[in-house]
């Protein structure tokens, strides 16, 4: 019989903090393809998978560390959570809290989030706010709320999200039978990042791997704290998930890099929008614009020298693109793409397409046997 996905908390209960008394919260998150990206390897000359985070649940990586971070507040008695986002985790939370029963409440910069991720909150019945700010304000609005009111954060500056999250890790190690030499992967508060690598480490500490891989972490230019080395007050880029300008877990990330010989490195909008259209266009794959610069920091990186010719690599593309569809319609010199309308007409259609008629006597069998 097929085997059942039962979600991270079970999967992995042996390497996490989940007990008897641990109701657990699952909507069968994780266990997400790792694929093999052709197009990406020949580019590079790298051995290069992608890790499609968008397929979870509610169509990001957040789910990971949701099951956990909503199981955990159960446990522990909570009747509300609460976070701020800009989107997915919103979203995450909305869905696993509607799932047990609790009340969320969710702080999102006006105007600032995907609509999809709007929907989302909305449609699993949050709470949901948009505060006129930032999300670095959202974020010092819902730590100050939940320290002296009834409600439960679930932001990753919450440990069990990280906990969650970092079985993405444990899943890339058992399909490749090791872990990766780098692994690529967008950064706004830098808590996948950090998740990332306790997993890899971990598993490196139980024998399952020979290696820690190298991280790799991207942000955008106009919101790159991290790489510049101080806080941006009014972060901007089109890739709205990772519009963070204050990151939770920059002292984590910093000690993750150190510890993995790693590398923080900035993307531009361009940039990230070309790698949003190579990697929907030549691999198959469609997430939203913060994922895709997972794929222009390997790009960018390759050209620079720095990752070896048949290296193994994998990049962590962290939700989908059917959140934020609209930026698949930009043309690349800009503009919007126009699809072709045409009449209900077969000749004039097969001549737009450009089609000649097949030779007499050289058709395919017609398969209704018609003739
Ligand atoms: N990619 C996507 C699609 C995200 O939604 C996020 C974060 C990240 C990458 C970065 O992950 O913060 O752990 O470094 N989104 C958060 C949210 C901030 O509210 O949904 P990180």
């Amino acid at each position: 019989m097929a085997h059942q996905w039962l979600g991270v908390l079970r999967e992995y209960a042996d390497r996490l903090d989940v007990t008897e008394a641990t109701p657990i919260v699952t909507l069968g998150e994780g266990g997400t393809p790792l694929i093999p990206a052709a197009a990406l390897s020949r580019r590079t000359g790298a051995d290069v998978y992608v890790k499609f985070e968008g397929v979870n649940p509610t169509g990001s990586f957040k789910d990971r560390g949701m099951t956990m971070a909503i199981s955990k507040a159960l446990e522990h008695g909570a009747k509300a959570v609460i976070c701020a986002s800009t989107g997915n985790t919103s979203a995450s939370a909305a869905a696993y809290a509607a799932h047990a029963g609790i009340q969320a409440v969710v702080l999102v910069p006006e105007g600032r989030i995907a609509m999809g991720k709007l929907s989302q909150a909305i449609a699993h019945n949050a709470q949901l706010l948009q505060v006129k700010g930032n999300f670095d304000d959202c974020l010092e609005i819902a730590r100050e709320l939940a320290a002296s009111y009834p409600v439960h954060l679930v932001n990753s500056v919450n440990n069990d999200r990280i906990e969650g999250q970092k079985t993405a890790a444990f899943e890339i190690v058992e399909a490749l039978g090791d872990a990766p030499d780098i692994h690529f992967i967008p950064v706004g508060n830098a808590g996948n990042y950090t998740a990332y690598t306790r997993g890899y480490t971990e598993e490196a500490e139980r024998g399952a791997a020979t290696r820690v891989p190298r991280m790799f972490g991207f942000q955008a230019s106009g919101s790159a704290p991290i790489v510049l080395g101080h806080p941006v007050r009014e972060p901007e880029t089109i890739a709205s998930a990772i519009r963070i300008g204050n990151p939770a877990s920059w002292e984590l990330a910093l000690q993750a890099r150190d510890a993995t010989g790693g590398y923080f490195g900035a993307i531009d909008d361009d940039r990230i929008l070309a790698a949003h259209r190579m990697l929907s266009a030549e691999v198959g794959i469609f997430v939203e614009p913060a994922s895709a610069i997972s794929v222009a920091g390997l790009l960018e990186r390759a050209d620079a020298g720095a990752v070896p010719a048949g290296s193994r690599v994998v990049l962590t593309v962290t939700g989908h693109g059917l959140k934020d569809p609209q930026w698949a319609l930009r043309a690349p010199g800009g503009g919007e793409v126009q699809p072709t309308v045409v009449p209900v007409d077969v000749a004039e259609i097969a001549d737009v397409l450009g089609l000649r008629p097949l030779e007499h006597g050289t058709a395919q069998p017609d398969p209704a046997g018609a003739a």
